[in-house]
């Protein structure tokens, strides 16, 4: 077995958010390395655009339309995957977001539901059903695309920032219940510029660009080294871990 490079050859992996920003690059990247990819997001077309793009590697693809924040979809996806490819070695829970409000008090039920919907409850649902599926298959990585905002809670994303710390957590907790077989990981990005950062209120990037080590922001296909390394046997003696790929964020 080699170690020295991110090879996914024969593999099967499952990216959720798959159609844009982080996930787009994920799915290419392990399609690069040898990987078939299950893309799964809301809107069936633009997953298409990446599956056909996959293909294009040589590798086989399947486009799902899935809403992540609902967790009986965790469920259909899995077994969509399982029907087509019969075994998932990656899963990546990447769809996630933070839908912009104005004030604190602005914040009712069904937002909070939904944010932690989307970026902690169902994750942790396909985690469970796939990781105990990879478990008895004998082995996989799964990745939890969390934030900076939960080690840093800003006012303007509150309940993400707690939910994507629920997630860190979650993958601790999962890293023991699925061992020693299934590794689970975090990646905790800090500013990438994807269609997210088009949301991003007045100053964000400049407080950014200041409060990081590099000094800038990231570039959407600098998610594909951490992402490429706790998917493969590179990172065969790392589990429960949360990777920060922030740049450096000191606060
Ligand atoms: N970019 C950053 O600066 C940054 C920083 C920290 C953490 N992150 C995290 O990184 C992950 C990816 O972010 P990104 O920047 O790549 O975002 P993005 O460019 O906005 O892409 C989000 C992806 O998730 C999908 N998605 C959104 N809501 C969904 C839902 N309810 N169900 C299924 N799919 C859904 C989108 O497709 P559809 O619209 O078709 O559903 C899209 O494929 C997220 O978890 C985010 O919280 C990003």
């Amino acid at each position: 077995m080699s170690t020295q490079n991110p090879d996914l050859t024969g593999k099967v992996a499952i990216v959720t958010g798959g159609s844009r920003g982080l996930g787009r690059e994920m799915s290419l990247a392990f399609a690069d390395a040898g990987a078939d990819v299950v893309i799964a997001s809301r809107k069936l077309e633009t997953c298409e655009e990446v599956a056909g793009l996959v293909r294009e590697r040589g590798r086989k693809a399947l486009a799902v339309s899935a809403h992540m924040g609902r967790w009986d979809e965790a469920a259909r996806l899995a077994d969509l995957a399982y029907e087509e490819f019969g075994r998932v070695d990656v899963l990546v829970n990447n769809a996630g977001k933070s839908p912009l409000y104005d004030s604190l008090g602005d914040i009712d039920e069904g937002y909070m539901d939904a944010v932690l919907g989307l970026n902690f409850k169902v994750p942790f649902r396909l985690s469970v059903l796939v990781g105990e599926r990879m478990r008895a298959d004998g082995g996989g990585s799964i990745i939890n695309v969390s934030s900076v905002n939960s080690y840093r809670p800003d006012t303007y994303s509150l309940p993400y920032s707690a939910a994507k710390a629920a997630l860190n957590v979650m993958t601790q907790g999962l890293a023991e219940a699925l061992g020693p077989t299934v590794r689970v990981n975090v990646i905790a990005p800090g500013g990438f510029e994807t269609d997210i950062a088009t949301n991003w209120a007045d100053g964000i990037r400049e407080r950014l660009e200041k409060s990081t080590s590099l000094q800038r922001t990231a570039q959407p296909h600098e998610i594909v080294g951490p992402a490429l390394f706790l998917a493969s046997d590179m990172s065969s003696y790392v589990t429960g871990a949360v990777l920060r790929a922030d740049g450096g964020f000191i606060g």
